[in-house]
């Protein structure tokens, strides 16, 4: 790829989805950030090297709520799940993250760890050396499914369905079928909480209803939004850091035969896996209300951003032979979970998770390896994540 007007008019094409990190490269060399147009036609700045997208993501004058860039929200009486922290600037979303925070700590992610070791267990149980299969079915997505909706309180018979609209809303669909999405889980959430309000149990969720009858509550749209946002930041992402992380791992068999060797380089292996196929390759919308200086570029207010995460961490600026895998190599602040105040609330699950995943795959199927050629796999036709649409695998 060679030129400017190459690079940036391949972003958001298929061939973009098949392979981001090189179109990503591309625009990494020719400047810190560049304006491109969405597949909907939105103008979108988009941040590509790793000190920039940093400073953007702690600049207080880059905003997350809509509203403050005189963009339409929600009509009044449509499903709005919007209500959320990650859609929120100061001072809300410094009152709906300690909330939430008060709720979700790390003492309850900490009990979960046998739950998730008897989950991981259960599920790769069912499988034998040999078998040909979907990782992504049979082991990546069920995990942080089952985990996230376990901690929450949602029943078992609605999870095949929620997995369908949750695709849904994060796939390139169009603006009816996103429509229908929201309204389906809108309905949906409102009636958890209605349901756990009446009968509240030890999860998560009836743990956040209370945190609301304080004396600053959670309003029930806050509360249906959060939920929302717990159940779809959890697993749409921790799906990818497994499928992605094997796919690595399985393209670099030197990699993996280190790390085999030594599984105490698993908590650094993970950070890199997440660092070099990040499964959130770019974050979510953020309105500029200033000019921002991004070295020789200057994104003008009232400008849309969205932060090349996946870029960022792959820059040779941040860290050396960054387009490389090497499992052995200190954590160094990868971007993958964001950075500053929306820095992600779920990270010490989703690693615990990651690391449970990653060992139980790599003692129980040792000679695990690619049913088919990796130049052959397809990945998601979605801007945020980056993940593939199946990973078969011989156990
Ligand atoms: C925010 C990545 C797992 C809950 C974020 C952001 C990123 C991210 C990049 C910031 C987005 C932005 O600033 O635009 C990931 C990755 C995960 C993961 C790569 C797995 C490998 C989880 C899990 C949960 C979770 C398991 C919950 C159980 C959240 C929440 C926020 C968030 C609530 C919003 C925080 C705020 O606005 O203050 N995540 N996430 N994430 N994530 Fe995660």
């Amino acid at each position: 790829m060679s030129g400017t007007e190459t690079a940036s008019a391949s972003l958001f094409t298929p061939e973009f989805f098949q392979d981001p990190h090189s179109v990503q490269a591309a625009l990494r060399a020719e400047a810190p950030a560049r304006e491109v147009v969405t597949p909907h036609g939105h103008r979108v700045w988009v941040v590509s090297r790793y000190a920039e997208a940093k400073a953007v993501l702690a600049d207080p004058t880059v905003r997350k709520n809509r509203a403050s860039s005189g963009a339409a929200t929600a009509p009044d009486g449509a499903p709005d799940l919007s209500r959320h922290m990650l859609s929120m600037d100061p001072p809300d979303h410094t009152r709906l993250r300690r909330l939430v925070t008060r709720a979700f700590t790390i003492r309850r992610i900490e009990l979960m760890r046998p739950r998730i070791e008897e989950i991981t267990a259960d599920l790769l149980g069912r499988l034998s050396p040999g078998d040909k299969v979907d990782l992504l079915d049979v082991f990546a997505f069920p995990l942080p499914i089952t985990v996230i909706s376990e901690l929450l309180g949602v029943e078992q018979e609605d999870r095949a369905e929620f997995r369908r609209y949750s695709n849904a809303l994060i796939s390139d669909s169009g603006p009816e079928e996103a429509q229908a999405t929201v309204s389906w889980m809108a309905a949906y959430f409102t009636e958890m909480v209605a349901a756990k309000r009446a009968d509240p149990g030890e999860d998560l969720l009836s743990a956040l209803i209370e945190t609301s009858e304080d004396s600053d509550r959670l309003s029930e749209q806050e509360l249906v939004s959060m939920a929302f946002l717990l159940l779809v930041a959890g697993h749409e992402t921790t799906v990818n850091l497994i499928g992605n992380g094997v796919l690595a791992l399985l393209t670099a068999p030197e990699q993996l035969e280190r790390l085999k060797a030594d599984l105490s380089l698993l908590h650094a292996a993970v950070e890199e896996l997440l660092r070099f196929r990040s499964p959130v390759n770019m974050s979510t919308f953020r309105f500029t209300t200033e000019p921002v200086v991004l070295g020789e570029v200057t994104v003008p207010a009232g400008s849309t951003v969205l932060v090349g995460l996946g870029a960022a961490n792959r820059d040779d600026d941040h860290c050396e032979q960054a387009e490389r895998l090497d499992v052995t190599r200190p954590p160094s602040g990868h971007l993958a979970f964001g950075h500053g105040i929306h820095h992600c609330l779920g990270a010490p699950l989703a690693r615990l998770e990651g690391e449970i995943a990653f060992r139980s795959l790599l003692t129980t199927y040792p000679d695990m390896r690619l049913a088919m050629p990796a130049s052959d796999l397809r990945w998601r036709a979605s801007v945020p994540i980056h993940g593939l649409v199946e990973l078969p695998v011989v156990l």
